[in-house]
C-alpha cells in the first residue's frame, strides 16, 4: 500500500496489521493499523511510529516521500509501544531529530527505552512548534488513556492527529470512514471506546471541552480509518459515551453447564422482548468479552448468569466480571441469575461483583437444577421489576 496524502503536505505513512486478532486481550477481528503521519514542510516531522515489527513498512513509505535521515522532529503523542515501538529504529536513521512529547511522555519513554543521546523536548498543553507553514499545537489528554497521552493539532489544515482517541481496530485499504462505511466505522469506534477508553469518561469530557474550541475538518487517529465526513456525529458519540449515557436495552451474558442457566438467559431475553426492550443473549462459550463490552457500552440493563461450580462461578463469567469491573461502566442496572445443584454460591458472588461495578442490582434469581415453566416465569417478574424501577 502506498503512503497517502491526507491533507496537502501531510501523509499517512503507517502500517497495516492485517492478521492481528488479539490486542492485549481485545479481539480484533478486522485487524488493525498503526497510523504514523509525515508532515513535509521546511522542517520534516514524523508524528508517532508503528509497532516494532512493522518498522520496515513505515520506513518504505517514508522513503517514497523523503529521505528519512532528513526528519527533523518526531512527535510522540503516546508512549505505548504500538506507537513508540519503532522510535529507537527510526532514530538510528535520523539521530539528531528532536523528539517532542508531553512531560509524562518523556518520563515514560525513559522507562521504556535506553534514551541516552536522545534529544527530547517535553511540551506543555498549548505549546506550538513551527515547521514552516505548519504549526503543530499540542493538547495534553492525560488519561485518555495513559498519563502521557496528548494529541497534535495542525491549525493550518484544521487537522487533529488524535492518537488513540477516536481510534478503531480496522485494517483496510480504504482510509476514510466514508469509504469503509459509517456503520462499520462507528461499530468499531464503539468497541474501541468500550474496551480502551470507557474508564476515563471524566478525562474524555475535559478533552472534548478543549477540542470543541478548535476548528476540526479531519480527525486522523493512530488506529484504523481517518474521519472526515462524520466529525460532528463522532464527537457527539464520544460525549455520549463519556457521560455513560445508556439506552433502554439489555445485555444477557452467561455461561451454562447443562443448559439450565442458558434457559434462564433465554427467558430473560424473551421477557425484555415482550416489553419492547431490545435484549441480546451473549454466551461466553462463543462470544468474546470485548464484544460483550461493546454491547454494555450503551445498555442500561446488564444481566449476568452462571451456574455454581466448586462453590463459585464458571471461570468464563468470573473473567468477564473482572474485565467489566476494570472498565467501570456507570449508571447501569444489574441482575444475577443462574442454576445450581446444592450450594448456589455463584449468585451472591455475581451480585457482589455487579455491586462493586456500582450497579443498582435487583434480587438475584436462582433455581435448583433444571428450571420449569414456573421458574422461568420468575424471570419475567424480575424483568418487570427492573423496568418499573
Ligand atoms: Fe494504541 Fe494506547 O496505544
Amino acid at each position: 500500500m502506498q503512503p497517502m496524502e491526507i491533507k496537502k503536505g501531510v501523509y499517512w505513512v503507517g502500517a497495516v496489521d492485517w492478521g492481528l486478532r488479539n490486542f492485549h486481550g481485545y479481539s480484533t477481528e478486522r485487524g488493525s493499523t498503526y497510523n504514523a503521519y509525515l508532515i513535509v514542510d521546511e522542517k520534516i516531522a514524523l508524528v508517532d511510529t508503528v509497532k516494532h515489527y512493522l518498522f520496515p513498512e513505515m520506513l518504505e513509505r517514508i522513503r517514497s516521500i523523503v529521505d528519512p535521515s532528513r526528519i527533523d522532529v518526531i512527535i510522540s503523542n503516546h508512549v505505548e509501544m504500538d506507537h513508540s515501538g519503532s522510535l529507537p529504529k527510526i532514530l538510528k536513521i535520523c539521530p539528531k531529530a528532536q523528539i517532542i512529547t508531553s512531560v509524562n511522555g518523556e518520563k515514560g519513554l525513559k522507562k521504556h527505552y535506553d534514551t541516552t543521546g536522545w534529544n527530547i523536548r517535553a511540551v506543555n498543553s498549548g505549546d506550538q512548534i513551527s515547521l514552516g507553514g505548519h504549526t503543530p499545537t499540542f493538547v495534553h489528554t492525560q488519561m485518555v488513556h495513559w498519563p502521557d497521552s496528548m494529541v497534535t493539532y495542525i491549525p493550518e489544515k484544521e487537522l487533529l492527529l488524535s492518537n488513540d482517541a477516536f481510534g478503531q481496530h480496522v485494517a483496510s485499504t480504504q482510509k476514510f470512514e466514508d469509504e469503509l462505511g459509517w456503520d462499520i466505522a462507528k461499530e468499531e469506534a464503539a468497541k474501541y471506546y468500550a474496551n480502551i477508553v470507557l474508564p476515563y469518561g471524566q478525562q474524555v469530557n475535559k478533552a472534548l471541552d478543549v477540542l470543541s474550541t478548535l476548528k476540526i475538518d479531519m480527525i486522523a487517529p493512530s488506529h484504523g480509518i481517518i474521519w472526515r465526513s462524520n466529525i460532528k456525529e463522532l464527537l457527539a458519540l464520544y460525549r455520549k459515551w463519556a457521560n455513560n449515557a445508556t439506552t433502554r436495552r439489555s445485555v444477557v451474558v452467561y455461561d451454562s453447564m447443562w443448559g439450565s442457566t442458558a434457559a434462564m438467559a433465554g427467558a430473560i431475553v424473551e421477557a425484555f422482548d415482550l416489553k419492547g426492550i431490545p435484549a441480546k443473549p451473549m454466551d461466553l462459550k462463543t462470544v468474546h468479552i470485548s464484544d460483550v463490552m461493546a454491547e454494555v457500552l450503551e445498555a442500561e440493563f446488564i444481566c449476568v448468569g452462571s451456574p455454581t461450580l466448586n462453590n463459585g462461578m464458571l471461570p468464563t463469567v468470573a473473567g468477564f466480571l473482572s474485565y467489566m469491573k476494570g472498565l467501570a461502566p456507570k449508571n447501569r442496572r444489574g441482575l444475577a441469575f443462574g442454576s445450581y445443584g446444592w450450594g448456589g454460591q455463584s449468585l451472591g458472588l455475581i451480585e457482589e461483583q455487579l455491586k462493586s461495578c456500582g450497579m443498582n442490582t435487583f434480587e438475584s434469581v436462582k433455581h435448583q437444577y433444571v428450571p420449569d415453566t414456573a421458574a422461568l416465569a420468575v424471570m419475567t417478574e424480575r424483568v418487570k421489576e427492573m423496568l418499573d424501577d
